[in-house]
C-alpha cells in the first residue's frame, strides 16, 4: 500500500538551526571604512547600538567575515563583547574565511589551505574576543581546494573547540556534496545572494528546458539539495540594498518602480514597513530562507523583523515575483 504521508523531513532537524533566529544580522557595515585606520570610538558605539537593537528585536545570529572592513567589523564587535561579556551566550556568531586580497605574495585569491584557514580561525577569535564561533563559513569556493586537507583542517578546529559548526557561501550543491563527503559534521548553511532583485534562484526552476532561460546563473538542484539535507539557505543582499524599500529609484526600470509601488501597497495592507514585505517574500519559499540583513539603521533593523508577522498568500507572492521579473511567467 502506498504511504500517502509526506516524507519531507521537517526543517530544521539540527538543534543549532532550531535555536537561531529567523533573520541574521550581517555585520559587513560595522567597523567604519575598508581601510587600515584603527576602529574609531564612534564605530564601537555603533556596534553597541546595532547589537542591542538586533538582540532586542529577536535576532540572535550575527554574520561576519574576516575581510569585512578589513577585520574592523570583527574588532568593533569584539570590543562590545569585551565590554559586555554577558552578551556572548545570548548570541550565535558565524564568520567566514578563505578570501585573500591582493598583497605582495599575489593577486586577489581564495585559499582553503590548512595554513590559511587555521590562521584565519585564530585571527577571527582574537578580533571577536571569543573562545569559539558557532559556525565557520567557507566564503567562496577555492578551485585549488584539496578535499582531504580542508576536511582535516575543519576537524582540527572543531576538535579544538574553536568552531562548532560549518557552512559554505556562494557554492553550488555539487561543491557542497563533495565537501560533505569528507566531513563528519553536517554543513549547516549556504549563504548566497538572493532577493527580489536577484531572481535566478527561481528562474532556474521555472525556465527549465526553456531556451529563454539559457543565461540563468543558478545551479539546478541547489535549493532542493539544501532542503533535503537541512542546510539553511541564508540570503545575502536580501534587502536588495534598499531598492524596493525607499531608495531613490528615479532612472530604474519600470519593473523596479512598479515593484516598489506593490511592496508599499502590501506593506500598508499588512500594516508593516516595506522591508518586512521584501523579506517575507523570501521567507515564504518552502526552502525557508534566512535573510541576512546588512542595514546599520536601527529603525530598519526593527522594520526587518516584522517580516516574521507576514505570511504572504500564494497570489501575493506570485504578484511580487511577476512584478520584479517584469513580465508574465511562461
Ligand atoms: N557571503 C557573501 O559573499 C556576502 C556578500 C555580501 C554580503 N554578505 C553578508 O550579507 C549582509 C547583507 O548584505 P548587503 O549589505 O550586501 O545587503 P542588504 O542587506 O540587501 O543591504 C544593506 C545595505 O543597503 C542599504 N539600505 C537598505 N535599505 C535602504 C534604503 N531604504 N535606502 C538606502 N539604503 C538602504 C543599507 O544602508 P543602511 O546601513 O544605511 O541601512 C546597507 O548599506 C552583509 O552585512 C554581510 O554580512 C555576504
Amino acid at each position: 500500500m502506498i504511504n500517502m504521508q509526506s516524507k519531507q523531513r521537517p526543517i530544521p532537524l539540527n538543534q543549532y538551526l532550531a535555536n537561531v533566529s529567523a533573520l541574521s544580522y550581517g555585520c559587513m557595515g560595522l567597523g567604519g571604512d575598508w581601510d587600515q585606520n584603527p576602529v574609531a570610538p564612534e564605530n564601537i558605539i555603533q556596534a553597541h547600538q546595532v547589537i542591542e537593537t538586533a538582540l532586542q528585536a529577536g535576532i540572535n545570529l550575527f554574520d561576519h567575515a574576516d575581510i569585512y572592513t578589513l577585520g574592523k567589523a570583527e574588532k568593533a564587535f569584539g570590543q562590545v563583547l569585551t565590554e559586555r561579556p554577558e552578551l556572548r551566550e545570548k548570541m550565535y556568531i558565524q564568520s567566514k574565511c578563505g578570501i585573500r586580497f591582493e598583497d605582495d605574495a599575489g593577486p586577489k585569491r581564495y585559499d582553503f589551505s590548512k595554513q590559511w584557514v587555521s590562521a584565519s580561525v585564530d585571527n577571527i577569535l582574537t578580533r571577536l574576543n571569543t573562545e569559539y564561533i558557532d559556525t565557520l563559513i567557507l566564503h567562496r569556493p577555492d578551485p585549488l581546494m584539496e578535499l582531504d586537507e580542508i576536511a582535516d583542517t575543519l576537524l582540527q578546529v572543531k576538535n579544538s573547540g574553536k568552531v562548532r559548526h560549518f557552512g559554505v557561501s556562494n557554492m553550488h550543491h555539487h561543491q557542497m556534496a563533495y565537501l560533505q563527503s569528507a566531513l563528519d559534521a553536517p554543513l549547516v548553511a549556504n549563504q548566497i545572494e538572493i532577493s527580489l532583485a536577484k531572481l535566478d534562484w527561481l528562474e532556474e526552476g521555472i525556465m527549465a528546458g526553456n531556451p529563454e532561460g539559457r543565461d540563468i546563473n543558478f545551479t539546478a538542484g541547489k535549493l532542493e539539495y539544501c532542503r533535503q539535507h537541512n542546510v539553511q539557505i541564508q540570503a545575502w543582499g536580501s534587502l536588495a540594498q534598499g531598492l524596493f524599500t525607499g531608495r531613490d529609484v528615479t532612472g530604474e526600470s519600470k519593473a523596479v518602480q512598479a515593484t516598489c509601488r506593490l511592496v508599499s501597497k502590501l506593506a500598508e495592507q499588512y500594516n508593516v514597513p516595506t522591508e518586512a514585505i521584501v523579506l517575507a517574500w523570501l521567507m515564504r519559499h518552502p526552502v525557508r530562507v534566512q535573510p541576512v540583513i546588512g542595514t546599520t539603521s536601527l529603525e530598519r533593523i526593527k522594520a526587518c523583523v516584522q517580516a516574521e508577522q507576514v505570511q504572504l498568500t500564494r497570489e501575493e507572492w506570485y504578484q511580487l515575483y511577476e512584478s520584479a521579473r517584469g513580465h508574465e511567467l511562461p
